[in-house]
């Protein structure tokens, strides 16, 4: 059927059953939307639910500005379907502070200096968010072979691996703070 000059693409898609209705849990909110099927899941975040912190740039897996928590585990979103996403647990860069606290991982970003234009900063914090729940006492060169995953053409890179560093010693001392009291 030939389509009316107001034809709009995304109903007609809608209606042939081209789209897809998924709901993912993002940030601890269920959401529902609908997606092509080969639609990435970076863009299904971004542009059906508006949920614009996390970036986008090289779209093939490489600068890992698009970093998300599948189920708790960092991963490129513009690596993954959005489909695949499914019934799946989402967490991105806007669910990482409490309110208007910011995490302890933001906080020290900003005391040291750790971005500059930002363009890299969500991926970068999801990923390290990810790296210190598993590594509670990471060295400079592990940080740093964890880094590599990510492009950032601003920072040189060290403010970065500092502030990772000094978020590790904190929650260390925390936790023996924590320990020491119920002795
Ligand atoms: S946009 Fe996904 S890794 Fe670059
Ligand atoms: S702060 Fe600009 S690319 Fe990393």
């Amino acid at each position: 059927m030939r389509k009316g000059k107001d034809s709009n693409p995304l109903h007609d898609a809608h209606q042939s059953g081209a789209l897809r209705s998924i709901t993912v849990n993002l940030n601890g909110v269920s959401r529902s939307g609908a997606c092509e099927p080969r639609e990435l899941l970076s863009d299904f975040i971004r542009h059906e639910l508006g949920a614009t912190g996390t970036h986008v740039g090289c779209e093939h897996g490489v600068c890992g500005a698009c970093t998300v928590h599948v189920d708790g585990v960092a991963c490129r979103s513009c690596l993954l379907l959005a489909v695949q996403a499914d019934g799946r647990r989402i967490d991105t860069v806007e669910g990482l502070s409490i309110g208007n606290t910011l995490s302890d991982l933001q906080a020290a970003f900003q005391r040291h200096h750790a971005l500059q234009c930002g363009f890299c900063t969500a991926g970068i914090l999801m990923s390290c968010a990810d790296y210190l729940q598993r590594v509670t006492n990471p060295s400079e060169e592990q940080v740093r072979e964890m880094l590599s995953g990510h492009i950032c053409r601003c920072t040189g890179y060290t403010p970065i691996v500092k502030a990772v560093l000094d978020v590790a010693a904190r929650r260390r001392d925390n936790e023996n703070a924590m320990e020491a009291s119920h002795a």
